[in-house]
């Protein structure tokens, strides 16, 4: 069966096979990033990946596949205002089951674009006194940004400011389900 929504996008910006061989390439890195020595956490457990539900779902089933070491996960929902009263203002919707005390905390996300998720969820993790915290995102739109983050594992800088689907990032909850990155036909933005 041909894929009905494909059909729906102009461009392809990356395609499966590129988002796999990144994945792959980080995945090693974050192995190597966090071998016994390199991690900060004192009681030696392995990395917490921390999965911003929903658009980094897709992406951390991959990743975490490209890890050749012990990792464990946990997930964290949150959302944007987005009333334009107050800009950057992020409400928590599900928090972590487990405490980070202690421990070495990535937080993997499909795209960092304003930069705002990212502030409130270091800051708020910070809190919590976890050994370290680092940022993994597959898309870094940096043209975007407007408040400083860094981003430690970057997937794919993006200067252009196109409006992009798939791999996990939707339009009104549509398109999470394509297999690669790419910008969506004008006529199917409402
Ligand atoms: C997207 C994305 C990031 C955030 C990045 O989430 O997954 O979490 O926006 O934007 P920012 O850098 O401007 O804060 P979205 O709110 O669309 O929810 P979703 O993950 O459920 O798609």
């Amino acid at each position: 069966m041909t894929n009905k929504i494909a059909e729906r996008v102009s461009r392809v910006l990356f395609s499966a096979e590129q988002i796999r061989i990144r994945a792959h390439a980080i995945g090693e890195q974050i192995a190597v990033d966090y071998a016994d020595g390199a991690a900060k956490d004192l009681q030696r457990r392995p990395p917490l990946l921390v999965c911003v539900l929903h658009g980094a779902l897709v992406f951390m089933a991959d990743l975490a596949r490209e890890i050749p070491t012990e990792v464990e996960y946990d997930f964290i929902s949150v959302s944007s205002y987005g009333n334009g009263t107050s800009p950057g203002a992020v409400r928590l919707v599900k928090d972590l089951e487990r405490p980070i005390e202690g421990r070495d905390v990535l937080i993997v996300e499909d795209i960092v674009d304003t930069g705002y998720t990212i502030d409130y969820l270091r800051r708020g993790f910070a809190a919590r006194r976890p050994a370290s915290i680092r940022i993994c995102s597959l898309i870094d739109k940096v043209a975007r940004r407007e408040t400083e983050v860094q981003v430690d594992y970057v997937g794919f800088p993006l200067e252009e400011n196109a409006f992009i689907v798939g791999y996990g990032m939707d339009y009104q909850e549509l398109y999470r389900n394509l297999p690669f990155i790419g910008v969506l036909k004008p006529e199917y933005i409402k």
